[in-house]
């Protein structure tokens, strides 16, 4: 029998993705996934650090698993982006881990674990391939039987002044558009509903070859790539995250032309300041970002817009905080996902004096979550009485008599299961509107 490698993930859905192809390596290399850490002879945290706690869980968990263990000392990994910040500082820092894992090794961890089952005490890897990235996952293999995510993107050139991820994840590579196309089409041939086109910044796609970009000529190379996915008929296409200052109107056409191009659009704005847009070098102002979102709104299909706010920036005063509700009340979003500032080591913006104190970041936070709660909580009744279409993906969190699942707009939908399938697209019609999902009734399986 082959070791049992426990494999953990926290951070984004880059994270995610990487976790499944991870899995998929071990798997093929003759590993067996286990569900338990208390047992494993290989644990592995697949990490992020975007903000400092989620930066410091790696260390919580490492010592909580230790605590549990039943057997012998397993081989510790971590991997992900604190893997490739902190490098070998983590041996010495953190003496049960042996093992780490870069963001661009993924595809090397089973001889890396080999390595470290064998005795080998600091087995590290932060090497990028030379040839590239091998990204392919097989449908066969993946977690979920409906929903895919399919990476079309890795990386970030644009350095906006407070963030990690240029740092921990390298420049921006594409993958090929062919490459892209043929895994949506197997993915289809296999049964998949939805997929999500993913990226740190989806809109920033650009890759080496026109190859598989048939088309279209003239637009960009992430709407040429969205179009060329729609024609696959994958039934469901979703994409996130859309970077603001990159989201050309041709993608709002796509979506409007194509159907199955799902009408949900991810557009982080972080700030409704001018000022503290530039202090960030986001590469938009706020009336910039409000013509982009002045374009979604004119759309013949209503899109749901989400969104990511960072409150408490260096030097962020109450005046810039205003121009973010104001914002924040002029667009009207169906989520928002709102951060206080974490200043990151290394990055432009941790040389400047993070002078919002706590408790004011606090109560921007809170102030900032109550309005986005009682207008979406508008938008949500908005929905009452209509009829969508929910992909369902697993029974309801909160009650095993009810199903839940996605809308096309990205909206949780609960309702009482009876005959609904895992994996079936049913229409429901909303009856009841939650704060952060909707409930309602089957009218009919398609
Ligand atoms: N590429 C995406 C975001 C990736 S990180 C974009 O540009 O929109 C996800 C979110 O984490 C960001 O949108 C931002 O809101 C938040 N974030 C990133 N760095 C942060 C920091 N240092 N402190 C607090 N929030 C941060
Ligand atoms: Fe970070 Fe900005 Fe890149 Fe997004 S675009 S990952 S916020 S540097
Ligand atoms: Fe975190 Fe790395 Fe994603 S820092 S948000 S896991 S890219």
């Amino acid at each position: 029998m082959g070791s049992t490698v426990y494999l953990e993930t926290i951070g984004c859905q880059m994270n995610v993705a990487d976790s499944e192809r991870a899995d998929v390596r071990l798997r093929a290399a003759g590993f067996d996934l286990s569900q338990s850490p208390e047992t494993a002879d290989v644990i592995i945290f697949n990490t992020c650090s975007v903000r400092e706690r989620a930066a410091n869980k790696v260390f919580t968990r490492i010592g909580e698993v230790r605590r549990q263990r039943l057997g012998r000392e397993p081989v510790v990994g971590v991997m992900g982006c604190v893997a490739q910040l902190e490098g070998k500082t983590l041996f010495d820092n953190s003496p049960s881990v042996n093992l780490i894992v870069g963001t661009r090794a993924t595809d090397r961890l089973p001889e890396l674990v080999n390595r470290a089952l064998e005795g080998e005490r600091r087995v590290i890897d932060l090497d990028e391939r030379a040839d590239g990235e091998k990204w392919d996952v097989p449908a066969t293999a993946r977690t979920s039987k409906y929903v895919a995510f399919v990476p079309i993107i890795e990386g970030c050139n644009k350095f906006c002044t407070y963030c990690i991820v240029p740092f921990s994840r390298g420049r921006e590579k594409s993958r090929a558009a062919s490459d892209i196309v043929a895994e949506i089409r197997e993915l289809r041939d296999h049964g998949y509903r939805e997929i999500h086109l993913i990226g740190q910044n989806v809109n920033s796609y650009r890759p080496g070859t026109e190859a598989g970009l048939e088309g279209f000529k003239g637009a960009t190379a992430f709407c040429r790539l969205l179009r060329a996915a729609a024609a696959t008929g994958m039934e469901r296409i979703k994409f996130t995250t859309s970077f603001p200052r990159d989201f050309h109107p041709d993608i709002v056409a796509a979506i409007d032309e194509h159907e199955n191009l799902c009408e949900w659009v991810h557009l982080p704005v972080q700030s409704g300041s001018d000022r503290v847009l530039r202090a960030m070098r986001r590469g938009h102002t706020a009336s910039d970002y409000m013509a982009r979102i002045a374009a979604i709104k004119k759309a013949r299909r209503r899109m749901a817009i989400t969104s990511d706010i960072i409150v408490g920036f260096p030097g962020e005063t109450e005046a810039d905080f205003r121009e973010t509700l104001k914002l924040v009340g002029q667009v009207g979003y169906d989520a928002l996902f709102i951060f206080k500032y974490s200043e990151r080591p290394g990055t432009p913006a941790a040389r400047l004096d993070d002078d919002v104190s706590r408790s004011e970041k606090t109560a921007r936070f809170l102030e900032l979550e109550e309005m986005q709660q009682q207008l979406q909580q508008k938008t949500y009744e908005s929905y009452l009485g209509r009829v969508i279409k929910v992909l369902v993906e697993r029974t309801s969190l909160k009650s095993d008599q009810d199903m839940s699942g996605h809308s096309t707009c990205h909206k949780v939908v609960n309702f009482p299961g009876g005959s609904a399938a895992l994996g079936e697209v049913v229409s429901v019609r909303v009856t009841e509107a939650k704060p952060n999902s909707l409930y309602g009734q089957v009218t009919q399986a398609i």
